[in-house]
C-alpha cells in the first residue's frame, strides 16, 4: 500500500504524549474498567485458560453473545452458524471486506469513515464510493447515496453510533437503506461498536431491522463497551452463510484471539447479565469525555 501512511490515531496519540497534552484523537478512556472484570481476566490466566481457543470462539463466550443480542434486540442467533469471536471489531471488519470484496467490486462509505475501511477495501481490489454526511445531524442523504449505486456494488459500510460525529441512526434510516438495496446483490457492514455508548437518543441497531439482519454483518467491540481498548476482543453476526466465507479469512489472520479475556468476559456477561444495561446512562453522566 505504497499511498498508506500511520495511522492519524498513531500520529496525534505519539504527539499528545510529546506536548503532555489532552488526547482526544484517540477512543479509549482515562478510567478503569470494572474491577470484577479485571479479576476474572487475572483468574482466568492463573487458573490455566492461556492456550488457543476454538477458532470461532471460546463457547461459554458465543452462547453469552447469544444473551446479550436477545436482550438488546430481542433477535435470537446461533451462537455455533453466526458468531464469530474476534481479535477486535478491527479484525471482524477486515475479515468480512477481504471475505466479500472481489476485483471491482464497488464499496459504498459514509464520510467522514472510520480510516481502517478505505484501506481494507482497497486491499481486497475494491473500489470506495462515497456519500457526504452533513451537519447538523450526519444522517445520509438517501437520494445521493440511491445515485451511487451500480451492479457492481456489492457493500455498503455503514457506522451508528457514528464516529466522530456521535450522530445515531433511527429506524427510519434504516428502511431507507433497506429499500434501496433490497432488489440488489448488496451486503450491508454494519460497524455498531459504539452501540451503548450515546448522548441522548440511542441508535436502532441493523439487529432490529428484519430485511437488512439477513443481508448484514454487524460488528461489535467488548473493547469498546466494556472501557478496555487494549484486549482487542470484538464480535461479528452475520447469516451463516456468509459466517462460513469471513470465518474463511479469520482463521487465518488471527485464528482466534486472547483466550483468558475470552473467558473473563464469558463469566462476567453469564453472571452480570445486566452489565451491558448500565453503559449508556453510565456515559450520559459521567465526565468522561
Ligand atoms: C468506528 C470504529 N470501528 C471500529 C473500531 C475498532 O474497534 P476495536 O478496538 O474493537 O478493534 C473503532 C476504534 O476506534 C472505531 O472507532
Amino acid at each position: 500500500m505504497p499511498s498508506v501512511g500511520t495511522t492519524i490515531f498513531t500520529k496525534m496519540s505519539a504527539l499528545a504524549a510529546e506536548k503532555g497534552a489532552i488526547n482526544l484523537s484517540q477512543g479509549f478512556p482515562d478510567f478503569p474498567p470494572d474491577a470484577r472484570l479485571l479479576a476474572r481476566a487475572s483468574t482466568a490466566i492463573l487458573t490455566g485458560n492461556n492456550q488457543y481457543s476454538p477458532m470461532t470462539g471460546l463457547p461459554m463466550l458465543r452462547d453469552a453473545i447469544v444473551q446479550l443480542v436477545e436482550r438488546h434486540y430481542g433477535r435470537i442467533v446461533s451462537s455455533q452458524d453466526e458468531i464469530t469471536v474476534t481479535s477486535g471489531a478491527s479484525e471482524a471488519i477486515f475479515d468480512a471486506i477481504a471475505a466479500l470484496i472481489r476485483d471491482g467490486d464497488e464499496v459504498v462509505l459514509f464520510d467522514p469513515a472510520y480510516d481502517l475501511y478505505e484501506p481494507a477495501v482497497t486491499l481486497a481490489g475494491g473500489v470506495c464510493k462515497r456519500v457526504t454526511l452533513t451537519a447538523p445531524d450526519f444522517r445520509p442523504d438517501w437520494q445521493a447515496f440511491a445515485s451511487l449505486l451500480t451492479d457492481q456494488t456489492r457493500l455498503v459500510i455503514i457506522n451508528t453510533p457514528h464516529n466522530p460525529t456521535g450522530s445515531c441512526w433511527q429506524a427510519a434510516d434504516l428502511e431507507s437503506l433497506w429499500q434501496a438495496i433490497a432488489s440488489r446483490d448488496i451486503y450491508v457492514l454494519s460497524d455498531e461498536v459504539y452501540e451503548f455508548i450515546h448522548f441522548g437518543e440511542s441508535a436502532v441497531s441493523v439487529h432490529k431491522h428484519a430485511g437488512l439482519s439477513t443481508r448484514s454483518l454487524v460488528v461489535s467491540s467488548f473493547g469498546k463497551s466494556f472501557h478496555l481498548t487494549g484486549w482487542k476482543v470484538g464480535y461479528i453476526i452475520a447469516p451463516a452463510e456468509l459466517t462460513v466465507e469471513l470465518r474463511k479469512v479469520h482463521q487465518f489472520v488471527s485464528f482466534c484471539t486472547a483466550t483468558p479475556l475470552q473467558q473473563a468476559l464469558a463469566e462476567h456477561l453469564l453472571a452480570l447479565p445486566d452489565a451491558s444495561d448500565e453503559l449508556g446512562g453510565f456515559t450520559n453522566k459521567s465526565a468522561m469525555y
